[in-house]
Formats: C-alpha cells, sequence, structure tokens
C-alpha cells in the first residue's frame, strides 16, 4: 500500500486489538508512519507476529500481551508503552470479544454473562485504556484517542444485541472524553467500520452472505483492513488537529442509502 511516510514521526502508539484484522493493519501502517508502536492484544503469539512484523520491515515495535476488560492488566499496559518509549501519543482502541457472537442473539434470550463479556472489553476496553493513557497525554500537552464502533451502533444488524449496545457506547463515551479534554490537547474520535473483509468476519459470513453485503457497498470492492487503517491515520495525525468528538464512517457508502433503495430498484429493474 501506498503510504505518505513520516506523519508520526516521533510519536508512540497503543494499540489494542494488534494481533490480526484491523489491528494489526493499524499498527502496521502507524509503525511504517514512523511511529513507535505498542502491539497489544489478548492473544500473546499473535501480537508478538505483529511486531515482529513491524520489525521486519524496519519499524519499531513491541508486543504486549493483555487483556484490556482487566483493570490491573491494562496499567500494566500503559505503564510499558511509557517505559519502553518515553511516553504516550496516540491511542487506537480495537480490541472486541468475539467469542461471544453465536450467544448474543436475542434480548429475551442472551445471558446476562453475554452481555458482561461484550461490554467489558468493546466499550469497557475503551474506557479503561483512555483512563490510563489520559495523565501521560495531559502531562504531554496532548494525545490523540481513536475508539472503534461499528455501523451496528446506530443501524440494526437484527441480533447482536450486546454488540450494538457496546458500539453505541462507544460513540457516548468518546464524544464526552472529546468534550472533556479538548481544551487540554486531547482530541477522540471513533471509527465507524461498516463490513470490512477480516479474518474474524470471514468467519462469522458464508459466501451467500458476503455478496449480500457486497451488492449493498456502494463501491466496486469489499472494505479492508487497511481502508480502516488509512482513516485511522488521518485522525490520529496532526492533519486532524481540529477534529474532535467526530464519528468517522468507513463503511464503502453502506449506510449511505435509504433501505427501500434496494427494493425500489428491483421494481424500476422487473418494469
Ligand atoms: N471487521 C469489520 O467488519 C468490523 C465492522 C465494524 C466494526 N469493527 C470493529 O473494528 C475492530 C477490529 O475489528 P476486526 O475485524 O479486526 O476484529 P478482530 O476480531 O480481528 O480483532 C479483535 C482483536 O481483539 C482481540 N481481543 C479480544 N478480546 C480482547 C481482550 N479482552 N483484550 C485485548 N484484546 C482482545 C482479539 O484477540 C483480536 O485480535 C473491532 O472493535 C470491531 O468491533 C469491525
Amino acid at each position: 500500500m501506498e503510504s505518505t511516510a513520516g506523519r508520526l514521526t516521533g510519536k508512540t502508539a497503543l494499540v489494542t486489538g494488534a494481533a490480526g484484522g484491523i489491528g494489526a493493519a493499524t499498527a502496521e501502517l502507524f509503525a511504517r508512519e514512523g511511529a513507535r508502536v505498542v502491539v497489544a492484544d489478548v492473544n500473546k503469539d499473535g501480537a508478538a507476529a505483529t511486531a515482529d512484523r513491524i520489525r521486519d520491515d524496519g519499524g519499531i515495535a513491541a508486543p504486549f500481551a493483555a487483556d484490556v476488560s482487566d483493570e490491573t492488566q491494562v496499567a500494566g499496559l500503559v505503564t510499558f508503552a511509557v517505559e519502553e518509549f518515553g511516553g504516550l501519543d496516540v491511542l487506537q482502541n480495537y480490541a472486541s470479544n468475539r467469542g461471544v457472537v453465536p450467544e448474543d442473539v436475542s434480548v429475551a434470550d442472551a445471558d446476562l454473562s453475554v452481555w458482561t463479556a461484550q461490554l467489558s472489553v468493546d466499550l469497557l476496553g475503551c474506557v479503561l485504556t483512555s483512563k490510563y493513557a489520559l495523565p501521560h497525554m495531559l502531562e504531554a500537552g496532548g494525545g490523540a484517542i481513536t475508539n472503534s464502533s461499528s455501523l451496528a451502533g446506530w443501524l440494526s444488524l437484527g441480533s447482536r444485541p450486546a454488540y450494538a449496545t457496546a458500539k453505541a457506547g462507544v460513540v457516548g463515551f468518546s464524544k464526552t472524553l472529546a468534550t472533556q479534554y479538548g481544551k487540554q490537547g486531547i482530541r477522540c474520535n471513533v471509527i465507524a467500520p461498516g463490513y470490512i473483509a477480516t479474518p474474524a468476519t470471514e468467519q462469522m459470513y458464508d459466501e451467500k452472505q458476503t455478496q449480500v453485503l457486497f451488492d449493498h457497498v456502494s463501491a466496486p470492492r469489499l472494505g479492508r483492513p487497511d481502508d480502516v487503517a488509512l482513516a485511522a491515520l488521518f485522525l490520529a495525525s496532526p492533519e486532524s488537529a481540529f477534529i474532535n468528538g467526530h464519528v468517522l464512517v468507513v463503511d464503502g457508502g453502506m449506510s449511505a442509502y435509504a433501505p427501500m433503495l434496494p427494493s425500489l430498484r428491483r421494481l424500476a429493474d422487473e418494469q
């Protein structure tokens, strides 16, 4: 992928959920842009593999195994980032609990433990990493935080109520953080991907379902992890210095049209 080198030179970035998918693509792009990257994930081997790829490519990275829903581990993660690289300028939250997808089906049936498992990683993970990163960013006079939401945060998938709630919560949390700390130079924005083909999502949708998703994208192809990483780079870089509390949708136009459009098009084709 082409990129403009050096937009994060001198910065330390902490990326959660960086063992694979969008988090790994973001960690790798940020390193190519000059950042020192802490590659964090509960998947220790996956985090190490991402960090190895970055270093093989000439970048600077350190892996760290941490569960973002565990406050003690998050405190240790942030301390590691600051001690390893001398500060923390950029925080990227992509950790997501996919383990509960099969049980996160309907409001009446989903056990409370499903809600707790989803919210504690996807929403409270953002809360905890921000809580421990903020003192360092405030001390440095600024910082950029990006949290991952999803179209599912405001457009119903018809299932996954806990996931939808977590991702909607990410928006409210991020806007509040942006408002509370903006005057002190801290920006907090949200990336809301539509369907992005990652190993995790490719497992969730079969060929026919993927075709349906493609039919609803106003773009010649499906989304890739790098599409989100490039948007994240913009939000982390000085180019977006006056953008705070924003939700940047990266969905190839999936949410751009009124829901009745496909049916109207079908009717028009039949006439
Ligand atoms: N891929 C998509 O289509 C899509 C769409 C909308 C939103 N998103 C969001 O973007 C983010 C990245 O998506 P992805 O497709 O790359 O997902 P993914 O499942 O590949 O990545 C999530 C990562 O989080 C890690 N993780 C899980 N629990 C954790 C924990 N407790 N502590 C630390 N790490 C943990 C996993 O090991 C995994 O590496 C997620 O927040 C996801 O909800 C993705």
